[in-house]
């Protein structure tokens, strides 16, 4: 069960969550996000949802949260505190912390550059980091977490253009929502401390699905390649036609070269 006064119990988890909103049902936690962060919200503001009608994934795809299975929770992310040029990174670091966790509930789970999680190669959570700009200035970003727990979240097949899957279908003990969630912000927490680490980039390239193996980037037949890892800012390393190139956020979709 994920209500409001279980999660407000365990809350602040460090700056995360001292402003805390529990919806029912909401269009998106990172809509929300949005609309508090322009009137003022602070950082740290964390919006948790027990079904998202209108969930949001990349470039106006979809995220499905069906209710009573699922985690989704954005967190309202300030420059002054986490400066801009590291915010891509925090995308990575939050799939990081979703591996980490599920690490310790003994499911070895992986990265997918750059911003999905996967569970026996099929996807189990998504990070979306939506950030809004005046001139050159970073105002604010939102960072939208979404975990699949129970076998309801599973999207149905037509909705998918990647493989799914959701924890418990590999986990062997029951894992409550609200556990699962303290458990990642405290991950999120203990490793954005850590964002200029090389532990950082050690364990980056520690849990990241495909290395070595060749991959394919945004659909594109000439960024077809070895992927080697990630580097200190998080980009991927990937050798092309024998060069290796370094592949920024502005790529995003990656996939096993079939
Ligand atoms: P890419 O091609 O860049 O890897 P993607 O297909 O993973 O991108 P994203 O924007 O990262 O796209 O994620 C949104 C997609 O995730 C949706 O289009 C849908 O296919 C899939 N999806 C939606 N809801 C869920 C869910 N609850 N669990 C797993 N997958 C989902
Ligand atoms: C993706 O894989 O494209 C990212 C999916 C991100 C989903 C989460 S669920 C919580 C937050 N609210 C949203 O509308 N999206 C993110």
């Amino acid at each position: 069960m994920l209500d409001e006064d279980s999660l407000r119990a365990g809350l602040p988890i460090a700056w995360i969550g001292e402003n805390f909103y529990f919806h029912q049902s909401i269009d998106s936690t990172n809509a929300e996000g949005n609309r508090l962060a322009k009137e003022g919200a602070p950082h740290g503001t964390l919006i948790v949802a027990n079904e998202q009608r209108a969930g949001r994934g990349r470039a106006g795809r979809r995220w499905i949260t069906a209710p009573d299975s699922a985690i989704a929770m954005s967190i309202v992310v300030r420059p002054d505190q986490i400066l801009a040029n590291d915010w891509q990174k925090v995308n990575a670091i939050a799939a990081l912390a979703v591996v980490k966790v599920l690490e310790d509930y003994g499911l070895s789970a992986e990265i997918k550059w750059p911003n999905d999680v996967l569970l026996d190669g099929k996807k189990v959570a998504g990070i979306l980091l939506e950030g809004v700009w005046r001139a050159d200035q970073a105002e604010f970003a939102v960072l939208g977490i979404g975990v699949n727990v129970k076998k309801r979240s599973l999207p149905s097949l037509n909705l998918l253009n990647f493989p799914a899957t959701y924890i418990m279908e590999t986990s062997t003990q029951p894992i409550a929502r609200d556990e699962l969630l303290f458990a990642i912000l405290r991950a999120l927490v203990a490793w954005i401390d850590r964002l200029n680490t090389d532990e950082l980039t050690v364990n980056l390239n520690k849990h990241l699905a495909f290395v070595n193996q060749t991959v394919v980037i945004d659909n594109d037949p000439q960024l077809g390649g070895k992927l080697l890892g990630v580097d200190d800012e998080g980009r991927l390393r990937i050798i092309i036609q024998g060069e290796e190139l370094v592949l920024g956020y502005e790529h995003s979709s990656l996939r096993l070269k079939s």
